[in-house]
């Protein structure tokens, strides 16, 4: 099996496989089912995955290798965490596998047929009519508000200070997702998105026991998630019916903002309006926390390693201008800083896929219907593939060329570097259905820490950031740091 990285007309490397003589590559040998999930009647190894997932998931996977079973309420599942049999699963054989149940128990009420969890040819029309909204150049013309959102976020700190950076990183991605979604109707709506935000997150905090309830038993907390829920999508739909009136853009990529870019797609007949309103839901929820993480754990990394925080301070303050969309991207330390927090603390910690036929994988043979989870966070510490792989070393992005340091790992979810798999780094998935979003939200966590690292200098507080498993890789608490105002 053979694989290209084709360019899009935009710059965006998309990875697809060329040839589909790969669904026997793994075949070579008798496959065999893997061994049993060890776990208890009809729970599984429920148990051991709500004490804690991520130790779960890296315990299991040290002690069974690239394919290792385990149980969740009698769904049978299996851990994936060999990246070629990653690469299969996501690129060379996307096609026999869907999202499948998994997400869709989780997430199915909040997200509908969005994007997220849409399926076959409904998906690939989603995609193709949202696509050109994420290319470089509208990414671009968002920059200017995400410098401007990253300084009000931080407006409030103090010289001295020490400040919980996962609070004012919420702050700054919920305003950029806020606004990049509803443009100039981001005023009227603000407070109604913001309680859906935080519904949603609520919802899915495993420390909360409820969280594990269903959603239509009627605690407080889910009345009022639902309550939220209808009244984002009743706005929603009434800044549908307006813009609907005002004339909507011819274009999905032309519009002004995320919500334009989805009106446009329904007018082209990508999506009927109830995956309309879905989708806005989904940008919601898929875009906001996410980057809110992925900028919280950069800015504590940068905090523990003062001598690249200053390395990367010299690349930004070498600006006359506030930071560009451009700017940051010719910045190898910031790239690298960003890449390695997204290596060590992957916001999205796993995903799901399900097989729609039975298929072998690491010499296993998996039928179809069961839950098949990749892992970033277990693969992203995988001592194969990454010397001294607990320790935050952006160092280990940075290649020298004839014309400097460059970074690597921008444009694609991580290329592969020297003997080390494509698929050790994935932080944003691949194949067909990676994030959407990617680029979007790179740009967001290099104009963010440009913008912050230019105002003030970041010094630890806590060493070891203490985590959990949630939808998304929590911090356990407050993401402390203490603030240094830089006179400018
Ligand atoms: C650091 C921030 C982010 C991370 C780590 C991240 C991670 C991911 C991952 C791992 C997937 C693949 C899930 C799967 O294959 O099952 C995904 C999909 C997706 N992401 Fe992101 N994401 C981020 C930011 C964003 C942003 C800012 C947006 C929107 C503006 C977004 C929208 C989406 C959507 C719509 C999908 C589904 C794509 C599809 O199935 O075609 N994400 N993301």
């Amino acid at each position: 099996m053979s694989e290209t990285v084709r360019r899009s007309d935009d710059g965006e490397s998309e990875r697809s496989a060329v040839e589909t003589t790969a669904h026997d590559a793994d075949d070579s040998e008798t496959p065999v089912s893997p061994p049993d999930p060890d776990g208890l009647p009809l729970l599984g190894n429920v148990h051991s995955i709500a004490a804690d997932a991520l130790e779960f998931y890296e315990r299991r996977a040290a002690e069974r290798g690239g394919v290792a079973r385990y149980d969740v309420f009698g769904t049978e599942s299996y851990l994936l965490t060999d990246p070629d049999a990653i690469r299969r699963v996501l690129v060379d054989e996307h096609d026999r596998y869907v999202k499948g149940e998994m997400p869709r128990e989780q997430l199915g009420t909040l997200l509908g047929d969005g994007l997220f969890l849409a399926e076959g040819e409904r998906w690939r029309e989603q995609r193709t009519a949202m696509r050109s909204a994420f290319f470089r150049e509208r990414v671009d013309a968002y920059g200017d508000a995400m410098v401007e959102h990253a300084r009000g976020a931080a407006a409030d700190w103090d010289d001295g200070e020490v400040v919980d950076v996962h609070e004012t990183a919420t702050e700054y991605a919920f305003s950029v997702l806020a606004e990049s979604l509803l443009g100039d109707d981001v005023e009227r709506e603000r407070e109604t998105v913001r309680a859906a935000a935080e519904s949603i997150t609520e919802r899915f905090d495993m420390r909360r026991l409820a969280s594990f309830l269903p959603e239509w038993i009627p605690t407080p907390a889910n009345r009022r998630y639902r309550r939220r829920l209808d009244a984002l999508r009743e706005a929603i739909e009434d800044l549908v019916a307006e813009r609907r009136a005002a004339g909507p853009a011819a274009d999905p990529g032309a519009a002004d903002d995320l919500l334009g870019t989805l009106v446009a797609a329904a007018e082209l007949g990508a999506l009927d309006d109830d995956e309309l309103v879905d989708n806005a839901v989904t940008f919601l929820f898929a875009g906001h926390e996410t980057s809110a993480l992925g900028l919280s754990y950069t800015l504590h990394a940068l905090a523990t390693r003062p001598d690249f925080q200053e390395r990367v301070r010299r690349e930004v303050t070498a600006f006359d201008d506030d930071p560009s969309p451009a700017a940051v991207r010719d910045c190898p330390a910031l790239t690298a800083a960003v890449n390695e927090a997204l290596r060590l603390y992957p916001p999205v910690h796993s995903f799901f896929r399900e097989p729609t036929e039975p298929v072998t994988l690491g010499g296993y043979r998996l039928p179809a219907g069961v839950a098949v989870t990749l892992s970033p966070w277990v693969v992203h510490r995988d001592g194969r593939w990454w010397a001294d792989p607990e320790t935050y070393r952006p160092e280990r992005w940075l290649h020298g060329s004839s014309s400097g340091e460059v970074s690597l790992g921008d444009d694609t979810p991580g290329p592969a570097v020297g003997e080390r798999p494509e698929y050790a780094y994935f932080p944003f998935g691949g194949g067909p259905r990676h994030c959407i979003g990617m680029r979007f939200a790179r740009q967001e966590l290099r104009l963010a820490t440009a913008t912050l690292l230019r105002r003030a200098r970041l010094e630890a507080v806590d060493g070891e950031l203490a985590l959990r498993a949630s939808a998304n890789t929590r911090p356990a608490g407050p993401v402390r740091v203490r603030v240094h105002e830089l006179v400018e």
